[in-house]
């Protein structure tokens, strides 16, 4: 069966979602692998290293008639519109589709008729860990959003003792500890910075201690959800938490921002008022900028002066974090689009089982038909029947 790699359509996108060391262990599966010429330059894999590894390249001239007839077409991003709705009845597509951000592109999915998996949805299960895209590509942006910080900061992150006297260490304030709020902490302590984290989850006061980070307890309520993510807080418990915060914010030169809620928008929790006292020359990093923010004011791909008591602080809204780190993030979401492949083909056949839970559980669409719930509610479809009903 043919798997088909276009090349990323997003500017800023650097990412490919396949590297010649996965098109072998495809091959090894019985599959044909085709990659667009050029597709992987910006992660540093050009078209010989795949002609190496067993795939033929398509040219962009040969790229629309390669994907009309393709068993498989694997991308980073969601496939544009036009391309979704030229795919083959039946045929499979693996990336990552947000169930509420993508309705047109899940539309033109269901009315091909093609299963598309979603590396948003895959379930968190040990078994599923390897295909879990969400979680690899949150490591590779959480250790951006701290060298980032470092960068942008006025001050050194280790203690230093020099001849000219010595210099403090930086204090870090990380908000959201999931895989990219430890990823951060974890690099800015490698830099020497002393870093404070906090997170709604009970059970996340533990993983911040692993990092070598200090826990800050605020005695608030938990809020832990459903799979291990967060739940949605009212707005007298985000009240409660910002007016917590304040104090801490006040007292860090970096503050670095990783919370999300899946499928909706960041919560907000920094306001433009909590930063009033931080120092100037402080740095806040949101990660979150792309999906609203969790900093007021933050605009994704820009950098906002919040003026301060004492002068201003610099907000930076960060954009295609992933991809700056193009060749380790591309390598390791690779490795979890093989994962899921692995997991639905038999004897060189491609053939997802609905049954499975990690199809299940991903599979936006499945022949055509919108299975995800919050896919189906963004789109004003009723819920699907369950068994029995
Ligand atoms: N296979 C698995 O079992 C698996 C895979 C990945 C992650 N995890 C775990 O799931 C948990 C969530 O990780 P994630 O990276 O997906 O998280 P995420 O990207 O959904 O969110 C980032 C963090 O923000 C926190 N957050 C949300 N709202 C907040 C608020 N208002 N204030 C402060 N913090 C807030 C969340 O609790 C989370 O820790 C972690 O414990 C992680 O280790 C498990």
């Amino acid at each position: 069966m043919k798997v088909v790699v276009p090349a990323e359509h997003n500017d800023g996108e650097r990412r490919v979602a396949l590297v010649p060391e996965a098109v072998a262990k495809l091959i090894k599966l019985g599959l044909e692998v085709s990659i667009q010429s050029g597709a992987g330059v910006s992660a540093n894999h050009d078209d010989n290293s795949y002609v190496t590894a067993g795939a033929s390249i398509i040219s962009d001239g040969e790229i629309s008639q390669a994907i009309k007839s393709a068993d498989v077409v694997t991308t980073v991003r969601p496939l544009p519109i036009p391309v979704a709705k030229s795919l083959k009845r039946g045929a499979i597509t693996l990336s990552f589709l947000s169930p509420t951000n993508n309705a047109d592109e899940i539309k033109a999915l269901s009315e091909a008729g093609v299963t598309a998996l979603s590396f948003d949805l895959v379930p968190r299960i040990s078994r599923a860990q390897s295909m879990d895209a969400l979680s690899s590509q949150a490591l590779c942006a959480g250790y951006r959003t701290a060298l980032i910080a470092a960068e942008r900061s006025s001050k050194f992150f280790p203690m230093l003792m020099t001849a000219a006297g010595t210099v403090q260490p930086a204090k870090v304030l990380v908000l959201g500890a999931g895989v990219a709020g430890l990823q951060a902490m974890a690099t800015a302590r490698r830099l020497g910075a002393v870093v404070s984290a906090y997170d709604v989850r009970a059970s996340s006061a533990d993983e911040v201690k692993s990092m070598g980070a200090t826990f800050i307890n605020l005695n608030l309520e938990t809020l832990e959800g459903a799979g291990g993510y967060a739940r949605e807080m009212g707005e007298e418990r985000a009240k409660a938490q910002q007016d917590a915060l304040t104090p801490f914010i006040s007292e860090s030169d970096v503050v670095i921002t990783t919370a999300a809620i899946p499928g909706r928008p960041a919560p907000i929790l920094v306001t433009a008022a909590m930063t009033k006292n931080m120092k100037p020359g402080s740095v806040i990093v949101d990660l979150a900028a792309e999906s609203g923010g969790n900093v007021e004011g933050s605009v994704a791909g820009e950098d906002v002066e919040l003026a301060t008591a004492g002068g201003t602080v610099t907000l930076i809204g960060c954009k295609d974090l992933a991809s700056q780190i193009s060749v380790h993030s591309s390598k390791l979401y690779a490795q979890n689009v093989v994962s899921l492949l692995t997991l639905i083909t038999k004897d060189g056949e491609v053939t997802p089982d609905p049954a499975d839970e990690v199809v299940a559980g991903s599979a936006v669409v499945f022949d055509g038909e919108v299975r995800n719930a919050m896919a189906r509610e963004t789109l004003g479809l009723e819920p699907l029947k369950k068994d029995g009903e």
